[in-house]
């Protein structure tokens, strides 16, 4: 007979093994941002779900990514703009750089363009106008917030219900991350965002530096205005920047030292860059097919990446120029008007798939707007780049590849025709190019934990142990008090007590 006896030790164990498995389950609340910015936080969510946690994802009813399917309790809460005035704010907003460069927050305050980030910011006064749905969420007690800080929703719903947050982003605006986490940013050696410098900056560009810092301290919070209003709104009380920042317990940050530059970080300051790289798939046959007849030459891929849908056709024409000049075929991602003088070797597309494209050993170059999805692929799957920064942190991201050797940075605005022949027939024919993003892609990819698993890993820690209070620096006691007298807004006043506990049941 079989072992009769093993069955009954092994069932047991088994149901040992799934309480242990359900024990830590638990109820997670996710506010998520629209745009690119969803497709990794997704991912995390994905994998929560798999492993048995209760999620409720709420979200504007209005959106261009976030009603993709989940596997999980979806709230929507109705906005005050329909979708065509979000995509007309947004073309307003990405055809801009086509037209002037953003170099410091204070270009960006006085781009005629911004009114997509006031329509961001009012989302959370709609969500907080759902008063069904703030019940519903005040009485499922979740143990933590995870969420997008962009729209500064996310952080607001983490206060207002008091609960313990996992920030998810590429990085913060202005200062407030350094503020938000009392992070110190010597201005020597770390660029602020926005300004296109390396760590190693000359004279005069530290001198910039110092002065895009205070530009900073003096205009970001015209930058937030709306979000503060709606913030002080509902929280009923003046609320300021710091205020929202400082009350996150972890922050995972999509970056890592191979992308950014070594700088001082936090003990809750967590690296998942990358986390959006995936192992590549087969490719569907219409792109075999384009690969199989490009013989010796290869494939560039070029894609300005999901938000970016029209090119100025000068500048389109200019670019087509360019791609006609060199003996790879080209694979374009562009869902604009075909530029006439298109060349037989470039074939335009709706969609590619990039991960998979870029996977591929005759894959020569990537043309890329420098979004930090898209320089992860590269970087992962040892592409050299040429880039051409739009907006955000795109900038920096090349200036980033281009400081290590591992590809070209165009500026959109003056770029010419020939300018892009060279800079692809540089990144192909000159082998150190290959050579450094193969030696960035080796290091990037030595690591003990998937970024996947990481950002799982401090998400359940924060909602197991109800946030993370003993990574939280003494700094915050007195962040009233100390940091120069550039601390001008967002800091709580001298004569408040300042030793609020991290939260309510921490004393
Ligand atoms: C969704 O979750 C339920 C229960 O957790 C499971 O039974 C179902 O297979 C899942 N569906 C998908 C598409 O993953
Ligand atoms: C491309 O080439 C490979 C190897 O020669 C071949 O196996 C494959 O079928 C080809 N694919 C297409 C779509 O022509
Ligand atoms: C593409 O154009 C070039 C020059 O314009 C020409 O020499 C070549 O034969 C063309 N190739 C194909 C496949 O049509």
């Amino acid at each position: 007979m079989a072992p009769a006896g093993w069955t009954g030790p092994l069932s047991l164990c088994v149901c040992l093994l799934l309480t242990c498995g359900f024990a830590h389950a638990g109820k997670l609340l996710v506010v998520p941002m629209d745009g690119s910015h969803w497709f990794t936080m997704q991912s995390v969510v994905e994998k929560l779900v798999l492993r048995g946690h209760e999620v409720v994802v709420v979200r504007p009813e209005v959106s261009w990514q976030l009603g993709r399917s989940l596997n999980c309790t979806v709230k929507t809460y109705s906005t005050s703009y329909t979708l065509e005035d979000q995509d007309r704010e947004f073309m307003a907003f990405a055809n801009d750089p086509w037209k002037r460069q953003i170099r410091s927050i204070f270009f960006l305050l006085v781009s005629p363009y911004t009114r997509i980030f006031d329509l961001f910011f009012s989302n959370c006064r709609s969500l907080f106008k759902d008063k069904k749905l703030v019940e519903y969420l005040k009485e499922t007690s979740f143990d933590a917030v995870f969420l997008d800080p962009f729209d500064t929703c996310g952080l607001i719903v983490a206060k207002y219900f008091s609960l313990p947050s996992v920030v998810f982003s590429r990085g913060i605006f202005c200062h407030y991350l350094e503020e938000g986490a009392q992070c110190p940013a010597p201005l020597s050696y770390v660029p602020r965002g926005l300004s296109g410098f390396s760590d190693a900056m000359t004279f005069k560009e530290r001198v910039r530096n110092h002065i895009a810092h205070l530009e900073e301290h003096l205009f970001c919070h015209y930058f937030f205005k709306t979000a503060l209003e709606v913030a002080s709104e509902i929280l009923q009380t003046p609320v300021t920047a710091y205020d929202l920042f400082s009350h996150t317990s972890v922050w995972l940050l999509r970056t890592d030292f191979v992308l950014d530059d070594p700088r001082p970080v936090m003990p809750n300051m967590v690296f998942i860059g990358g986390i959006n790289c995936k192992q590549g798939k087969p490719l569907p046959k219409e792109f075999e097919a384009y690969i199989n007849a490009s013989g010796e030459h290869g494939v560039v891929i070029f894609s300005l990446g999901s938000m970016v849908s029209e090119i100025p056709e000068k500048k389109a024409m200019e670019i087509a120029d360019a791609l006609g000049k060199i003996p790879q075929t080209v694979l374009w991602r562009y869902t604009g008007t075909r530029p006439s003088n298109l060349a037989n070797n470039t074939i335009l597309v709706k969609w590619l798939p990039q991960n998979d494209l870029l996977g591929h050993p005759k894959t020569r170059a990537f043309i890329t707007h420098s979004g930090s999805h898209g320089i992860y692929e590269g970087i992962c799957n040892g592409v050299p780049m040429v880039m051409m920064p739009l907006f955000g942190d795109q900038m920096d991201n090349a200036k980033r590849m281009e400081t290590k050797g591992a590809g070209i940075t165009l500026n959109v605005l003056e770029m010419t025709s020939e300018d892009l022949e060279n800079a692809l027939k540089a990144v192909i024919n000159d082998k150190s190019y290959k050579e450094n993003i193969m030696r960035l892609s080796s290091l990037h990819k030595d690591r003990p934990v998937e970024p996947l698993d990481l950002a799982v890993f401090w998400v359940e820690f924060v909602m197991r142990h109800k946030g993370a209070p003993h990574l939280r620096p003494a700094a915050h006691r007195a962040a009233g008090l100390g940091n120069g007298f550039l601390s001008v807004e967002g800091r709580m006043p001298l004569s408040t007590p300042v030793l609020e506990p991290a939260y309510p049941f921490m004393t």
